[in-house]
């Protein structure tokens, strides 16, 4: 089996993934970003890189067209989006459904978008936490796949909460690609199948 790993910047998470020794081989780790800081860890790793600038396109749907094809050229079994910060077409999507995961930092369905710590800080909630999902052309909403949740401790600000959370993204998202990878994982019908340990 094949993946690739879209991220575009730290990649923390694609760190995480390449440490985890899954059961299948990383073809190549793509960013839209020449300068994502994560491409020098995965060339350091042996990991074919490839970059497809956003700002080399008109528009996006000519940027969209241009990653598929990199991303396709791979032939991967599962595209895992860590870090990835562009929104990406329903035509893109729809081409990948059931085989493109992405890790968010909330429990969805709470605080979709951007500035989840601070929108959980401000929400005053007690648990928050990270999601993998499917994607779905709506941002954010795709089929729940594992969860992992964390104590919003007093005195915690959008630094130390995003700490805590990073922790555990970097556990659920190898968990969840091994699964999915051992064909253990899969969505039908737009809903997650699996044999997985509950
Ligand atoms: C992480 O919080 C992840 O949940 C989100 O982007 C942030 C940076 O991820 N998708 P990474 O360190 O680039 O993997």
């Amino acid at each position: 089996k094949k993946y690739v790993i879209l991220i575009s910047g730290r990649g923390s998470n694609m760190e995480a993934l390449l440490a985890a020794d899954l059961p299948g081989e990383c073809a190549a780790v793509i960013s839209n970003r020449p300068d994502a800081a994560g491409l020098a860890f995965a060339r350091q790793q042996g990991v074919a890189t490839a970059v497809v600038d956003h700002r080399d396109y008109p528009e996006r749907a000519a940027f969209d067209a241009a990653l598929a094809a990199e991303i396709e050229r791979h032939a991967p079994d599962l595209v895992l989006l860590a870090g990835f910060m562009r929104v990406l077409g329903d035509h893109f999507v729809r081409r990948l459904t059931g085989r493109m995961l992405n890790i968010h930092p909330s429990l969805l369905p709470a605080f979709p978008g951007l500035h989840t710590h601070r929108a959980a800080l401000a929400a005053g909630v007690r648990i928050h936490g990270c999601t993998v999902h499917f994607v779905t052309p709506a941002l954010d909403s795709g089929p729940i796949v594992i969860q992992a949740a964390v104590p919003v401790l007093d005195g915690d600000d959008e630094t130390t909460l995003a700490t805590r959370v990073l922790m555990q993204e970097h556990v659920i998202y190898p968990q969840a690609a091994a699964w999915f990878l051992q064909g253990r994982l899969r969505l039908l019908n737009g809903r997650v199948v699996s044999d997985v340990p509950q």
